[in-house]
């Protein structure tokens, strides 16, 4: 069967989900082909810190009541390193910004939610994706749904299905530049019926490894621990996930962690990754499909919803009055913000992290590093509107 649509969006996490709602609300149509079903995209939990900017979009595009309601508004991060917290206050350093701590897949339910309340196509289950003819005005999208060999015909295509994806796959090597880092260890993350045991999230540098404390709710918290590359989630029975989490978290705070049910683990590996540029012919990509970035910044979901944003008011255009140029410079507009992101993402990964081979010298720079965030404006500002978000015009 056929189906025909103005923009094919391949991936329904928050990138191809925000990029059909933003369409939508410019008159666009849209058909999102997502591999797994409904139930998994809702479950899968990742992310958890919106910036400012993210917060500000979805709110402006009407998909952020429950946001609005449930989420977390945070001004500040906890920096601890040498048994003792210090404060990054952001208001105070950026001029009033702030972070939301909400959850990916609560993001993903309401796009979800207002896509099929407003007449939209998520078609979830959808297998054997493969994209055609990229390089032409009538981009084309073949898959399996429900067994039955399906065409989806479009005037633009965008790969928005993550890492893993076979968009990016789909363009030819030598069209691509792909700059790459793998770091030397993994997050575990646990999701635990707990209160956090602080207001505000914590990173801990400790010689152990680092530690990040997080939360989805005043019950719910959010938990990371640094692990080897190769570690596997059956190695850390609860016992050992609280034992570990309160010597990195140290005494004080450790005292108030309260070892609750363990809901959920999984181990994720550490990257950064960026192809060069994110559009091929009629294809473009956006969010992971086209760059990753370590988590220790809470980058990767931020940027994805930037793309979009940049996207869909170039696809608008395009459909509006046949003008390109919003198009032509999508790659350029995105990748500006992608590598500052990089680069923050980066530095606090550096920063924070025990590295297997590092030695006395490097263990006393990165020490030197924390102390100088914390103890200078000019590097705590740094830190804080990095953090926070720069602007979307940035
Ligand atoms: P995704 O959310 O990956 O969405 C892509 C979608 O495409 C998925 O629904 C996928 O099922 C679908 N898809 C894939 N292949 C196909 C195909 N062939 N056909 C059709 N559909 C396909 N960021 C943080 O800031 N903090 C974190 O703690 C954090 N934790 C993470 C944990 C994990 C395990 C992962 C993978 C990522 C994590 N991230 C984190 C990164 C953040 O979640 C991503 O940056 C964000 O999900 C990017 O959104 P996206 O829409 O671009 O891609
Ligand atoms: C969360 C994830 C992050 O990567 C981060 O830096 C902060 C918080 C979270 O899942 O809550």
């Amino acid at each position: 069967m056929r189906v025909d649509t103005q923009v094919g969006i391949v991936g329904a996490g928050p990138a191809g989900l925000l990029l059909s709602h933003l369409l939508h609300l410019s008159g666009i149509e849209s058909v999102v082909l997502e591999l797994r079903s409904r139930d998994y995209c809702e479950r899968r939990v990742r992310a958890g810190v919106l910036e400012q900017g993210t917060v500000d979009l979805l709110t402006e595009c009407g998909v952020g009541d429950r946001m609005r309601r449930e989420g977390l508004v945070h001004r500040g991060i906890e920096l601890r390193f040498g048994g003792r917290g210090h404060r990054i206050d952001f208001p105070t350093l950026t001029g009033g910004r702030a972070i939301t701590v909400y959850g990916q897949q609560e993001v993903v339910k309401d796009l979800i939610a207002a896509r099929l309340a407003a007449g939209g196509r998520i078609m979830f289950e959808a297998d054997d994706v493969s994209v055609h003819d990229i390089q032409t005005d009538r981009p084309h999208v073949r898959f399996l749904h429900g067994g039955e060999p399906m065409e989806l015909q479009c005037r633009l295509l965008a790969g928005c299905d993550g890492f893993h994806g076979v968009c990016r796959e789909a363009i030819p090597a030598e069209a691509l530049s792909i700059y790459e880092r793998v770091y030397p260890f993994a997050w575990f993350g646990v999701l635990a019926q707990t209160p956090p045991p602080s207001a505000e999230l914590i990173y801990a540098a400790h010689e152990r490894g680092f530690a990040l404390y997080s939360m989805r709710s005043p019950e719910i918290s959010r938990l990371y621990l640094q692990v080897a590359p190769d570690e596997e989630a059956v190695n850390w029975p609860d016992t050992r996930i609280w034992r570990e989490l309160h010597r990195r978290l140290g005494e004080e705070a450790g005292e108030r962690l309260k070892e609750g049910t363990i809901l959920e683990k999984g181990v994720t590996g550490m990257r950064s990754f960026i192809a060069e540029p994110m559009q091929y012919g009629r294809l473009y990509l956006a969010g992971d499909a086209a760059h990753i970035v370590p988590p220790t910044g809470a980058k990767g979901l931020n940027l994805a919803v930037a793309d979009v944003g940049v996207l869909a008011r170039a696809m608008a255009k395009y459909f509006k009055s046949g003008g390109e140029d919003l198009l032509r410079a999508y790659s350029a507009t995105c990748l500006r913000r992608v590598w500052r992101a990089e680069h923050f993402s980066w530095w606090m990964t550096s920063m924070l992290h025990r590295f297997p081979a590092h030695d006395g010298f490097q263990h006393r720079l990165q020490r030197s590093e924390l102390e100088y965030v914390i103890g200078s404006r000019a590097a705590a500002t740094s830190l804080a509107e990095n953090y926070v978000g720069l602007p979307f015009d940035w």
